[in-house]
């Protein structure tokens, strides 16, 4: 893999070694250094052209858990609001001679079109309404914590697919892993021909209870630029996710930032069937192993045995 910028640059088995390597990682986060030398002396540039809490702050852990040297460019502040252009940034930036560059930007397609203007490794962390990779890699990650294995399992993705991302990537990677996933909200925020995804299509909840993962999507507001639903009002009536509609076997799931009150209530985010933290927790250890395989240039199932040996206090 010379880039992560879509679901479709990984098969089950790429998709299954980052798993694993995520895993090797999560023994690191318990160590009391929590650093390995296996990215020491290369350098990845977080660029983020939209705001992001979860994927900003875990990509620069991750960056320097594995001891590369990290750069964080946010366009608010640079001169971007100069006027400069995207590719000149990129050719700017270049010229630190970036080993990886994480981009986040709203612009469906940004992240490949990077791809041409530099020999760095480009990871997608968001473009518009396209694709997050690593959000459904980190996704794959918290559910084989739980289950093992998705085969079969049964997920439900409930929402404003239309303005998202990650239900784009999520749909690709549970249905690689083995899952069938169904996508439910209102008609006017369910793409047409999603079905050619291979996913099923529901507008009501009747039959959630079917459910073995509910994945919340937020209800994406900035990208909204008419009025999408009748009110918010009148879709957390018909598509919350409250303590009536999941069941107490169900796992549920969300990307963050979670809309309290809207597409999830309050009670069920706090609720043990909550796996939205073990999402967070997973975007590190995820993240790590995404860059260690784009980097370290080792595509053994195993790390080379000094790329994870303890470091010194
Ligand atoms: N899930 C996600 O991408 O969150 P942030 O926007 O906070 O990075």
């Amino acid at each position: 893999m010379r880039h992560l910028i879509s679901i479709e640059d990984l098969d089950r088995e790429g998709i299954e070694r980052i798993v694993d390597q995520a895993r090797r990682f999560a023994e690191v986060s318990d160590r009391e250094i929590k650093k390995v030398p296996a990215l020491r002396g290369r350098m990845v540039l977080n660029l983020f052209y939209e705001a992001s809490t979860r994927t900003r702050s875990s990509f620069e852990l991750a960056a320097k858990r594995l001891s590369a040297d990290v750069v964080n460019f946010a366009s608010s502040g640079s001169s971007v609001e100069k006027g400069e252009s995207l590719k000149d940034t990129i050719l700017t930036l270049g010229a630190h001679k970036p080993d990886a560059i994480v981009i986040r930007t709203p612009w469906a397609g940004a992240a490949a079109l990077v791809s041409r203007w530099t020999d760095a490794a480009i990871v997608n962390a968001g473009d518009g309404k396209h694709e997050h990779p690593t959000q459904a890699l980190l996704d794959v990650y918290t559910l084989k914590s739980r289950f093992g294995d998705l085969d079969d399992a049964n997920v439900w993705i409930v929402g404003d697919v239309a303005h998202s991302r990650v239900a784009r990537s999520n749909i690709l990677a549970f249905q690689k892993m083995g899952a069938k996933v169904t996508v439910a909200g209102p008609p006017t925020l369910i793409p047409r021909n999603i079905e050619a995804l291979g996913c099923e299509v529901r507008y009501r909840l009747d039959d959630l209870a079917q459910a073995d993962v509910v994945y919340a999507l937020r209800m994406q507001k900035e990208r909204m630029t008419e009025a999408w639903v009748p009110s918010m009002r009148e879709y957390a009536t018909w598509y919350q996710i409250n303590g009536r509609r999941l069941g107490s076997r169900q796992i549920l799931m969300h990307p963050g930032p979670v809309n309290r009150g809207i597409e999830l209530s309050g009670e069920v985010v706090d609720s043990p069937q909550a796996a939205i933290v073990a999402q967070v927790e997973a975007g590190v250890v995820v993240r790590m192993a995404v860059l260690y395989e784009l980097l370290s240039g080792a595509r053994a199932t195993e790390p080379a045995p000094n790329d994870m040996e303890p470091q010194p206090a």
